[in-house]
């Protein structure tokens, strides 16, 4: 099994993906939220590019049973049912609903990725569940972190390198390129206690002075679902 990790968007287009097995990080927060939604009962998340488009696709096919989700600049977007906190996304308000997602690099980040095979949305959250997967399924693994603006983002590359870290204990027979090594080791620097790294990173010193500091708490919490987000037919829904 060869791992690679890319580790901002930019390095790659669209086509790069094609027919790969891809992982994508957002950890704060998109990947955080869409694995939150899915495990409290959303039918799907339908990941989008842009702003414009998420009001279109949301108008249309899925009969008023669709939320609008996301931010822009870390605040929710004027129109939008919901921001991009993990708690927002409760049974009670997304559970049998499908929600229409933007996020500055998150939603941009799996759209890129589309035509991969097989496309898992990862976050500190399901990272047993994923990892067990991937063990499973054997295939080589492209891990796309989602960065901050086409910059590379500690947390997204931690969080890679803690998966590249639990593929690596299971199977030694595994390829790593260099970029999977530095991720790897970034994640035994700074992966001991998740918590305080994520407090310490720009996009987490961000997100406390707009007021979103317990989302750091809900994103650094390893292992709470064993929901595994999956892509097909234009929609993220629980791998079964
Ligand atoms: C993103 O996609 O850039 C993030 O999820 C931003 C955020 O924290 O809201």
């Amino acid at each position: 099994m060869k791992i690679d990790v890319l580790l901002s968007p930019i390095q790659t287009d669209e086509l790069y993906f094609t027919g790969k097995t891809t992982v994508v990080i957002d950890v704060l927060r998109a990947s955080s939220t869409i694995i939150t939604a899915l495990s409290n009962g959303a039918k799907e998340v339908v990941p989008v590019g842009t702003v414009e488009f998420a009001v279109k696709v949301s108008g249309g096919i899925f009969g008023g049973q669709t939320l609008l989700g996301g931010e822009r600049n870390t605040k929710k977007i004027e129109g939008f049912a919901l921001g991009n906190s993990p708690s927002e996304y409760t049974k009670e308000i997304v559970s049998g609903k499908s929600i229409v997602f933007y996020s500055t690099n998150g939603s941009r980040a799996i759209v890129k990725a589309k035509y991969s095979a097989n496309l898992f949305i990862c976050s500190f959250n399901n990272m047993k569940s994923l990892s067990d997967h991937l063990k499973k399924l054997n295939e080589d693994v492209f891990i796309l972190c989602s960065g901050n603006n086409n910059f590379l983002s500690l947390e997204d590359s931690v969080c890679a390198g803690m998966l590249v870290n639990e593929l690596v204990s299971y199977n030694n027979q595994t390829e790593l390129t260099d970029s999977s090594k530095s991720a790897m080791s970034l994640f035994k620097s700074f992966g001991k206690n998740i918590l305080k790294f994520l407090s310490e990173t720009d996009h987490g010193r961000l997100l406390i002075s707009n007021g979103f500091e317990s989302d750091l708490k809900d994103c650094a919490e390893l292992d709470s679902t064993k929901v595994i987000p999956f892509y097909s037919g234009n929609t993220l829904r629980v791998l079964k």
